[in-house]
């Protein structure tokens, strides 16, 4: 099958190419690699595949996949577990069948979660340059045992309750909120707990949840300002779970401790590009970066070996899947996915 595989770049084609050999040393499908990112502009580019496999930001709004559709596209393969970024409703009516790699390495994001909160209350990222500079002073770069803290966790599925092991690990006490709070989290000690609680007694907050429009600045400046004076915010989900102009709010009131960033709302603009060069034109994300006690990462969470690995392959085998009329229901994106999780009586 032809695929058009968008925003694609040079650390991940031997991965694809990988997935894609067959014993006999003929790929299975045929890949046009394109470094281009999917929008309207560049629909053409797919004119004719059957498949087109996209990236965290790419655009698979309504039009572009009616784009698509008119040039033959009938597969469109995410290389994310997440799929904010499609419009299921229109793939749906258009007959486009949209499949995810809903599962890949969950430590991978897990841990990027727990390397920021480490980085941030140890103040690594300081630190380093501090050295650098032969200043070996210690001042300011007072942190706090892990152990004995109370972290909440907000979204408990894949990626959430391997975070809840590595920080029970760590000794600290870990609660949760999560609209299908999970036995497996209950098995290991985490106390599932309504969000007003969560957001009072934790001294570090990690988002875990899918962006949905029940997400959507799901941190606001009234949850802010519920958190816990000196509290670390950790966002590895998805940009638009914060509100980022009500966080800069409460970072410039010295309410929120710290913040660690792997997603930002705008994030389309900016990641996954070289732009040392250029003018930052978004003042939000400039703002942003000027905290001492605020760290960004572009989006890296996913990026190891194992799951970039894991990525490819799934991605392979959901098009020939697809090709072979088998496809996984697992891996399928559907309108089932849009309806708003029921909150349980405890309002978690
Ligand atoms: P998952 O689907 O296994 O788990 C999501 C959990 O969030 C589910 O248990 C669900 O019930 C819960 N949830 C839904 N609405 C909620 C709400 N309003 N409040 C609290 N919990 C809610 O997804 P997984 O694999 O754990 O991934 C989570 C998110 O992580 C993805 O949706 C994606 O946005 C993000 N992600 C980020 C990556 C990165 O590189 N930074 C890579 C992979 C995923």
């Amino acid at each position: 099958m032809k695929i058009a595989v968008y925003s694609i770049k040079p650390y991940e084609k031997p991965f694809l190419d990988a997935a894609n050999g067959t014993p006999n040393g003929q790929p299975n499908h045929e890949l046009g690699y394109l470094d281009a990112r999917l929008s309207q502009a560049t629909t053409d580019l797919a004119r004719g595949c059957a498949a087109v496999s996209i990236f965290v930001g790419d655009d698979a709004s309504a039009p572009v996949l009616r784009a698509l559709h008119a040039g033959g596209t009938r597969l469109l393969a995410l290389r994310s577990a997440g799929f904010n970024h499609v419009d299921v409703s229109e793939a749906d009516r258009l007959g486009i069948t949209v499949l995810r790699v809903p599962a890949y390495s969950p430590y991978a994001v897990a841990e990027h979660a727990v390397g920021l909160m480490l980085a941030l209350n140890r103040k690594f990222h300081r630190a380093f340059n501090r050295v650098r500079e032969q200043n070996f002073s210690l001042d300011g770069l007072m942190g706090f045992d892990m152990h004995a803290k109370t972290v909440g966790v907000i979204g408990t599925g894949t990626i959430g309750a391997v975070v809840c092991r590595i920080l029970r690990g760590f000794g600290c006490d870990v609660i949760a909120s999560d609209p299908m709070p999970s036995a497996e989290c209950v098995a290991m000690g985490v106390r599932y707990v309504a969000l007003p609680e969560l957001y009072a007694t934790s001294d570090i907050i990690t988002l875990h949840c899918p962006l949905t429009p029940a997400t959507r600045h799901l941190v606001c400046e009234a949850s802010l300002e519920s958190m816990k004076p000196g509290a670390m915010l950790i966002n590895t989900s998805r940009g638009a779970v914060i509100d980022t102009r009500a966080l800069i709010a409460a970072l410039k009131s010295g309410h929120v401790g710290s913040v660690g960033l792997d997603v930002y709302e705008e994030e389309g603009d900016l990641f996954f590009k070289d732009l040392s060069a250029e003018v930052i034109q978004d003042d939000v994300f400039a703002r942003l970066m000027t905290f001492p006690n605020v760290l960004i990462t572009a989006h890296q969470g996913f990026f190891t070996r194992e799951a970039c690995t894991a990525i490819a392959q799934t991605t392979i085998d959901n098009a020939t899947d697809f090709e072979q009329g088998r496809v996984k229901d697992a891996n399928r994106v559907g309108v089932r996915h849009l309806a708003p999780p029921t909150i349980n009586p405890a309002g978690h």
